[in-house]
């Protein structure tokens, strides 16, 4: 109940959130959105996407190759791209991750079958065939119509190589690199909006310390120049990431942001990243499917501390930056559970359960009450690792309860938060208290106004009356039980089904099903 208590002050404290507990379960909750009061926008890009090389995240979930009886579009298949078509992914963290600082951008360009075979020493040992590098990178992005968001090799590369990585897809047509990639096959110059700067350097991208790892970033910041004439100025140029949150500890974040303060004309960031999976306890060990109330509880409680983390990291931040210049960007987050019976553990395979929809639901809802600081942030990961999206075997395709949640929240993507009052309510689950119901609101670009509702309580529904509006409709992801899972034999076992509210007296009131996540248009 302590995180709770503190994540709902801290959430008041940046959105105007306004959520007091009860000290009971309660079998109605009234949801007031204050209209008048707007927040800050809730950037796309907070829908974001991480794929990496890893298990068959990329090779078999995206890449098929051209000659693959998988229907595909230049070796990627096609009906990935059009479920991901449907969810808006606004970018995609490419190629890690703790790949990431082991890749050589070189090894992945020109003719297949000269490119370098290696081996992918963080991910089940497996070879590594490059098949999939720059220019098949870009046409996914392209095909799924998001943008690139590329992290360089800052612990086994050099600045140089980073920097030409970054002149190859971004200058046009009179540098000896441009012309390379003209004769690869693309000729213009591609948009990078989004550059991270090395990933957990504190960990699998070189066991640097903070001091050392903001050195190197500054170089790296200052040397990777972006080309491309579209993204020279404005909100087009392309926004450097450094990396911060080093699972319980603030150094990275606080010498970032105290170097950045004092940076000089010649370098420059835009964020600071934040890693945060859903694990209840390190190592990963709570199942995919099959798990009780007490691991359903353990994986609440833990999504919960997101808030707690991010208002850390934000008063670290604050300090150096009051303005609020730097964004986080937590593009690491989601649920690490124990991998599928079976399967390689270096491949982070797992199920994907209604439990995963509500987690994913209450992540959402919490960057979105920092929507000042939270601009950028990636799930891991995009298809058949981690929390995942979508799951495939060899030519079949299940989407999970998590692509679900993500379809569902899509009006969401750019739309302007509105503060929200409401009584969680208090459930006693397995020895732990949690809220009951969560809730958060924004207004679209069309002046929509949408509600997302989340009931926690496994076992009993409960009923939301949205007062001063007349009528509230559209959909809700619910299933017999937190644990039930999309399977390729039963694809729908899980799936949003239609929802509206009644009018009456106080407003409009919805029946919200137990286990629930629920996004609905409200008007009045
Ligand atoms: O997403 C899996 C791994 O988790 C990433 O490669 C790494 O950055 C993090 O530790």
């Amino acid at each position: 109940m302590k995180t709770f208590k503190n994540a709902l002050l801290a959430a008041a404290a940046t959105c105007a959130v306004l959520a007091s507990p009860v000290l009971a379960k309660q079998a109605a909750t009234t949801v007031a959105i204050d209209a008048a009061q707007p927040g800050p926008v809730i950037d796309r890009n907070v829908f974001g996407q991480f794929a990496e090389h890893l298990g068959t995240g990329i090779y078999g979930g995206v890449w098929v190759g051209k000659d693959s009886p998988i229907p595909n579009v230049r070796g990627i298949r096609s009906d990935v791209v059009a479920a991901l078509k449907a969810i808006k992914v606004p970018n995609v963290r490419w190629p890690g991750g703790c790949f990431a600082d082991e890749y050589h951008w070189r090894d992945g360009i020109g003719p297949a079958e000269k490119r370098r075979v290696q081996i992918n020493s963080n991910w089940g040992g497996v070879p590594e065939s490059n098949a999939f590098g720059t220019h098949e990178f870009m046409d996914f992005a392209e095909q799924i119509g998001a943008d690139p968001y590329v992290s360089v090799n800052i612990g086994s590369g050099t600045a140089a190589e980073a920097a030409q990585w970054i002149e190859y897809m971004t200058a046009e047509k009179d540098t000896t690199l441009a012309q390379e990639r003209a004769a690869n096959g693309h000729p213009a110059p591609w948009k990078v909006p989004l550059l991270g700067l090395g990933n957990e350097n504190w960990g699998c991208g070189g066991a640097m310390s903070a001091g050392h790892y903001v050195e190197e970033m500054k170089r790296f910041a200052n040397f990777t120049r972006n080309y491309n004439p579209a993204q020279r100025d404005g909100e087009a140029r392309m926004k450097r990431l450094a990396v911060g949150w080093d699972s319980d500890k603030l150094d990275y974040t606080e010498e970032v942001a105290k170097a950045w303060k004092d940076h000089v004309y010649s370098w420059d960031i835009d964020g600071i990243s934040l890693h945060k999976y859903t694990t209840g306890g390190w190592p990963p060990h709570l199942p995919g499917s099959g798990f009780g109330t007490e691991d359903y509880a353990a994986s609440i409680a833990d999504t919960l501390t997101m808030d707690t983390l991010i208002t850390k990291q934000s008063a670290v931040m604050d300090k150096y930056d009051p303005a609020k210049k730097l964004m986080i960007a937590v593009d690491e987050w989601g649920a690490w559970l124990a991998p599928t019976p079976g399967s390689n553990p270096g491949f982070l395979q797992q199920q994907n359960s209604l439990r995963d929809g509500i987690l994913a639901a209450l992540n959402i809802n919490i960057f979105a009450r920092h929507a000042d600081r939270v601009k950028v942030a990636n799930i891991a990961q995009m298809i058949n690792v981690l929390q995942a999206m979508i799951l495939t075997d060899g030519g079949k395709m299940v989407l999970t309860p998590t692509y679900h949640v993500f379809r569902m929240y899509v009006p969401f993507q750019d739309a302007t938060f509105l503060p929200v009052r409401f009584t969680a309510g208090e459930l006693m689950l397995a020895g732990k208290t949690l809220p009951q119901v969560d809730a958060m609101a924004a207004r679209d670009k069309a002046g929509q106004v949408w509600v997302a509702l989340v009931n926690v309580d496994p076992d009993a529904g409960t009923s939301v009356t949205l007062p001063g509006y007349r009528s509230a409709a559209g959909e809700v992801l619910t299933a017999p039980r937190v644990d039930s899972i999309n399977t390729f034999a039963a694809p729908d076992a899980v799936k949003p089904a239609p929802i509206a509210g009644k009018a009456g007296g106080a407003g409009v009131t919805i029946a919200l099903p137990p286990r629930a996540v629920a996004v609905v248009k409200v008007s009045n």
